[in-house]
């Protein structure tokens, strides 16, 4: 049984539909990232869970009850905002202890429980300070405190790293996947960051416009994207895409300018049938001129320190290529592509879903080259 099963839920505001028709279920336990684009209805989905707003239509059911008629306080999830929203008069102690006090928890149970919650967070130096005496990444340790020592099932998050500096915030990352490994509490976690999404989660929920467009581990969402929509919002820098129509005959995709990108299988479609070719950056390779499937022209080349971006033109189509060797390559000089058959996907023009393409078995990776 789902610790949370979302079953048709949708939400309107006035005439305005946010979400339309979402399942989802989440397992006991699982670490679930919901991840999209701002306004594509994350933080209005993890509301419905915590019974913030109202569901229009739909069901939601937390360990198998269904919630949809029930207060916040009596679903048992605890929510961590962005904006930590700490009592700036109260000590860390007392904010981390004050859903305690509110429930009539007597003194000293309500004391242990603070300073056993603030050890687990690192915040035990910290208990008789206020809010304003702490760094960024401390009152987000607060927040955390003040969620865990409800001891909820359901852990709601919603974007509580936005606000914090760049190397905090991979810090924090570490920390609450630590802490949700510890605890054992479902947790969601609502971003519209990539990498957090990639590292965090057990499982990826990758929402557009109100809906999911794909659930899967992290390594099944970027490696076989379900649409055109995720292959271009999962991965840095974003995947190229060519468009073309499949040749029976020459066994490839046809380019709208005649190059033929050869494919390893042929998928089950008709001749002619349109597509757009996909290939990422760190898949494509740069070849001498004349010597690649496609003829590019330099167009600037970013040097990320460990990498090169080659931001190439393919007619009047921008393409990326990431490199490790530090090529002389002035704007505007020629150069070739290739386009290794074994990394291409494929999806369907009009629809923007993928069309599977029956790949020959990979060839397992010798040990010694995993191991040196
Ligand atoms: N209370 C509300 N009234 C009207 N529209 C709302 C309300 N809350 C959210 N929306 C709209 O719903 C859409 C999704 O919002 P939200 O769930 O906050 O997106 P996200 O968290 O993905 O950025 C947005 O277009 C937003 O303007
Ligand atoms: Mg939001």
């Amino acid at each position: 049984m789902a610790e949370i099963s979302i079953r048709k839920v949708s939400k309107t505001f006035g005439k305005t539909t946010v979400l339309g028709g979402v399942d989802l279920d989440i397992f006991n336990g699982e670490f679930v990232v919901i991840l999209g684009p701002s306004g594509c209805g994350k933080s209005t989905l993890l509301r419905l869970i915590a019974g913030l707003e109202e569901i229009s239509a739909g069901e939601i059911a937390i360990a198998g009850v269904v919630v949809n008629a029930l207060e916040p306080r009596e679903r048992g999830c605890a929510m961590v905002f962005q904006n930590y929203a700490l009592y700036p008069h109260m000590t860390v102690a007392q904010n981390i202890g004050y859903a305690l006090k509110v429930a009539g928890v007597a003194r000293a149970e309500r004391q242990a429980r603070v300073e056993a919650t603030a050890k687990s967070v690192g915040l035990t130096e910290y208990l008789d300070r206020k809010p304003g005496q702490l760094s960024g990444g401390q009152r987000q340790r607060v927040a955390m405190a003040r969620a865990i020592i409800r001891e909820p099932r359901v852990f709601l998050f919603d974007e509580p790293l936005s606000n914090l500096d760049a190397k905090l915030r991979v810090q924090m990352r570490h920390e609450i996947r630590r802490i949700h490994n510890r605890i054992g509490a479902t947790s969601v976690f609502v971003t519209h960051d990539q990498h957090e999404g990639m590292t965090l989660a057990d499982r990826l929920v990758v929402m557009n416009k109100g809906s999911i467009e794909q659930v899967g581990t992290p390594a099944e969402v970027h490696d076989r994207p379900a649409s055109v929509y995720v292959a271009g919002f999962i991965g840095s820098p974003a995947m190229n895409f060519l468009p073309g129509q499949i040749s029976l005959v020459r066994r490839g995709v046809l380019l709208e300018n005649g190059t033929l990108i050869p494919l390893a299988q042929m998928p089950v479609l008709e001749d002619g049938h349109l597509v757009q070719l996909g290939i990422r950056p760190e898949h494509a390779r740069l070849t001498p001129r004349g010597r690649g499937v496609i003829e590019a022209q330099v167009d600037m080349i970013e040097d990320l320190g460990a990498q090169r971006l080659c931001n190439l033109m393919f007619e009047d189509m921008p393409f990326c290529v990431l490199i490790e060797a530090r090529p002389p390559l002035p704007a505007g000089t020629p150069v070739g592509l290739d386009i290794p058959a074994e990394h291409i996907h494929l999806f369907d023009a009009a629809s923007e879903r993928r069309i599977e393409i029956a790949l020959p078995l990979p060839v397992a990776a010798p040990a010694e080259a995993l191991t040196g």
